[in-house]
């Protein structure tokens, strides 16, 4: 794991958006796993800005979300459909063969997993993972207790996530299910950036990094991840046992490293 803390959630984004940047620079047809909730609105943000004053050609990647909540329409405004054609399909200029996202409003939902994760399959591995993390440790809507070796599934969401993003509803009326990718599907991206910004988040990185694996934290499961990146401001960093030692590491990184972010 690698830990970069940076002295705010503009520094931080600005370097995760680098390395999505130079992914789709080098590999234009590559895949991108997005995550939505509020940690990485300033990196798809920062992508915007790239695609409209760069000219970034995103015209070739392929897309594929992490969650849906069940029961919200494609054209509700608290959808993560909403969200994603708001802040990231438009600005990139998608097209929707590009993109997928679980269908929240499938019929057969068990059945939805399923096809999911075929095409997931089918057109993976994802080359890179964005992901936020909840403040119970959760990645995607994998709850604690949450198999290691899940894949995509139905959920049900804790009082802890619904109470979080209820400001995300205006009538607070945040949905019990969402579809998510498992916490085993999430492992088999090539990389992973993990964003966390904000004191709230503080323990459950201190958890997720230096705590035992276990799937009460289900973050934790990233240890065994060969190629993560998580990005942190100072409060998210606050609760690190080897905080310096993690700064330290970044100042010290060899040049041809860094290569990775241009
Ligand atoms: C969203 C997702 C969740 C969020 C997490 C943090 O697609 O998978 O794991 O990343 O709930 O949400 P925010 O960023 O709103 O604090």
């Amino acid at each position: 794991m690698e830990v970069i803390i940076l002295e705010n959630q503009q520094a931080a984004s600005e370097l995760a958006s680098k390395r999505i940047l130079s992914l789709v620079t080098q590999t234009p047809n590559c895949v991108l796993g997005f995550a939505t909730g509020s940690t990485p609105l300033k990196t798809y943000e920062l992508l915007g800005e790239a695609k409209s004053q760069q000219n970034i050609d995103f015209s070739k990647i392929t897309s594929f979300n992490l969650d849906e909540y069940v029961g919200l329409p494609t054209d509700h405004a608290s959808s993560y459909s909403y969200y994603m054609h708001q802040h990231v399909f438009g600005p990139l200029g998608l097209s929707p063969e590009q993109y997928h996202l679980p269908n929240g409003m499938a019929a057969n939902i068990e059945l939805e997993c399923q096809q999911y994760e075929q095409k997931i399959k089918e057109r993976g591995p994802i080359d890179l993972q964005i992901l936020g993390i909840g403040r119970d440790g959760h990645i995607g809507f994998n709850e604690p207790g949450s198999s290691l070796g899940s894949r995509t599934r139905l959920k049900t969401l804790t009082e802890t996530t619904r109470g979080d993003n209820k400001a995300h509803f205006q009538d607070q009326r945040v949905p019990y299910h969402v579809v998510t990718m498992g916490i085993q599907s999430i492992m088999e991206a090539s990389e992973i950036l993990l964003l966390a910004f904000g004191d709230a988040k503080a323990d459950a990185i201190a958890k997720t990094v230096e705590g035992p694996i276990t799937a009460s934290v289900p973050a934790s499961a990233l240890q065994y991840h060969p190629k993560v990146k998580i990005f942190l401001d100072l409060a998210a960093a606050s609760k690190l046992q080897n905080l310096e030692y993690y700064q330290e590491v970044y100042r010290k990184k060899p040049a041809w490293q860094l290569a990775e972010f241009i």
